[in-house]
């Protein structure tokens, strides 16, 4: 059973500068409600019982979100207001299930889930990147059924268009399991076009075995000088690790960017 999640939230956040010049993206609203809420939402909802989010000093803001009670328990008390009651109790069910570690370097994702090593329990764990949305169908629930019935690795999929690979990691199909489920026989980060071997992109939800934290461990930086969860990745994938690729149901929302944050809103607002 896949029980706990990881939610790399280091990152800078600077393509969606101005707006995170003083501020955590996770935390920006999106169609009223914070990011990260959406995502969290997500977890509890495909049964996952402990999410660890890894932060960095710059984003403590996040931690101070989840740990605000002075200042609610202040103002339920002066107030009373049902509304308010309610939004503090929420952040308390949240609070519950969150554990945070520090990754103070912005050195990849693949460095961020280093971090957690020490903390997963079970053989397999669920990693959600923020800046991805899927909205209308439960990605980590379908994925979370995916790896009960063939044990094995999955991450989300989506087709690109070609002229923007360079953008995504991109991977190399090996053979159809069923409708919407693929092996994968190789993925790259960030491809030019010409290197590129599709247009299949990763997408911000993967289910990753245990095993991955000793490739990460000897894990050269890749493009751009980061360490990348892609490569590693790959390594276990050259030593026969089965990782299948879901073309997900629900409808992608790319709130990483200025464009693709602003309307994620309208999208949402229409459900
Ligand atoms: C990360 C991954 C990339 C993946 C993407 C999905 O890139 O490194 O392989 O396709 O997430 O959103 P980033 O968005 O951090 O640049």
């Amino acid at each position: 059973m896949i029980k706990q999640a990881i939610i790399p939230l280091a990152g800078l956040g600077t393509r969606l500068l101005p707006l995170t010049s003083v501020f955590a993206k996770e935390l920006l609203p999106i169609n009223g409600k914070p990011g990260i809420e959406y995502i969290l939402d997500e977890c509890i909802e495909s049964g996952i019982k402990e999410i660890i989010f890894i932060i960095s000093k710059k984003k403590e803001m996040i931690k101070r979100y989840f740990y605000n009670d002075q200042f609610y328990k202040k103002i339920i008390k002066r107030k009373k207001d049902p509304r308010v009651i309610k939004e503090y109790q929420k952040i308390l069910r949240y609070k519950k299930m969150i554990k945070f570690v520090y990754q103070n370097k912005p050195l990849g994702t693949g460095d961020a889930v280093l971090k957690t090593k020490r903390y997963i329990k079970d053989k397999y764990f669920l990693m959600l990147l923020p800046d991805d949305l899927i909205i209308k169908n439960n990605c980590s629930k379908s994925m979370i059924k995916i790896h009960n019935k063939y044990r094995s690795s999955v991450m989300a999929s989506m087709k690109v268009s070609k002229k923007n690979v360079s953008r995504w990691g991109i991977y190399k199909l090996k053979k159809k399991l069923e409708k919407n489920n693929f092996t994968i026989d190789s993925v790259i980060e960030k491809p030019s076009i010409r290197e590129a071997p599709s247009n299949k992109a990763v997408i911000g939800r993967y289910i990753l075995p245990k095993t991955i934290f000793n490739k990460l461990q000897k894990q050269r930086p890749g493009k751009g000088g980061e360490i990348h969860i892609t490569d590693a990745i790959q390594s276990l994938i050259n030593e026969n690790e089965k990782f299948i690729a879901h073309n997900f149901l629900g409808k992608y929302l790319d709130c990483g960017t200025i464009k693709g944050y602003i309307n994620s809103s309208s999208e949402i607002a229409k459900l």
